[in-house]
């Protein structure tokens, strides 16, 4: 196992936070304190920040992504984002298949899987989300429920597009809730996707794949989460709206 094949990546979600003047003062904050950083550091961010973010990121090693895209390429769909609406203004990431978008607006591993698609199409590189309920824990399907998540999104995606794609193992009840996974149960999930996407592909692209932990991840506990071997990065909800915490958590993921 060689973590130096592949790039640790730090990703902040901003979810439904910070108007685009406050989003120009938290890109602001961040661009000093992350300057350094031995890490890719993405921020995605919602929509209408997205022009802002871009303007005030240029020239800095923070890279813009959004937090969903359409599956089709335009069309009636009143209120979506197409891929290539994403791309034309020069975003390159986009995070697809979040638990809250599967829990509050009905999107399904089959939905995953088409706005991936889209995604690629378009040039993006996406950040798949993927990641078991407390009671699918308990239930003891923790592993068959992140495989068959992490396939089902994965259809059609050739070994070639994987180069694009970088999985979040994020689970559900970690998430917003201070509840970390433990560095060993963040490492046990993110093992067996690896595993999962050396079935699908080869272990070589399995070996280069970014797979980051999300859910509570903050300034405090980063440091041990990303020591695990198969933790490349992290995707930071709540500690990516506040610069200092973001900060420290690239920090922790330069060392
Ligand atoms: P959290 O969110 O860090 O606030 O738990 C993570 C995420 O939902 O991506």
């Amino acid at each position: 196992m060689n973590k130096a094949k592949r790039k640790t990546i730090i990703a902040g979600n901003w979810k439904m936070n910070k108007t685009p003047a406050e989003a120009k003062v938290l890109i602001s904050e961040m661009i000093p304190l992350v300057k350094d950083a031995d890490c890719d550091v993405i921020a995605c961010v919602p929509f209408v920040d997205l022009a802002v973010a871009l303007e005030a990121a240029q020239g800095t090693n923070i890279k813009i992504g959004a937090e969903n895209c359409h599956w089709a390429k335009s069309g009636a769909f009143t209120g979506e984002i197409s891929a290539d609406m994403l791309k034309s203004m020069g975003i390159e990431y986009v995070i697809i298949g979040h638990s809250e978008r599967r829990q509050y607006f009905g999107e399904t591993d089959v939905t995953v899987n088409q706005r991936v698609r889209a995604a690629l199409d378009a040039g993006l590189t996406v950040i798949l989300c993927v990641g078991e309920q407390k009671v699918e824990r308990e239930q003891g399907i923790t592993a068959e429920l992140c495989r068959m998540q992490t396939k089902v999104a994965l259809q059609g995606v050739t070994a070639e597009e994987m180069s694009r794609i970088v999985i979040a193992y994020e689970p559900v009840w970690a998430i917003g809730t201070g509840l970390t996974a433990t560095a060993d149960q963040a490492e046990e999930v993110c093992a067996l996707i690896r595993d999962c996407i050396a079935e699908l592909y080869t272990a070589e692209v399995a070996e280069a794949t970014t797979i980051q932990y999300g859910g509570s991840m903050n300034d405090a506990n980063a440091e041990e989460l990303l020591s695990k071997v198969n933790v490349d990065g992290g995707l930071i909800g709540g500690a990516s709206l506040i610069a200092e915490k973001f900060a420290k958590i690239v920090e922790a993921a330069s060392k």
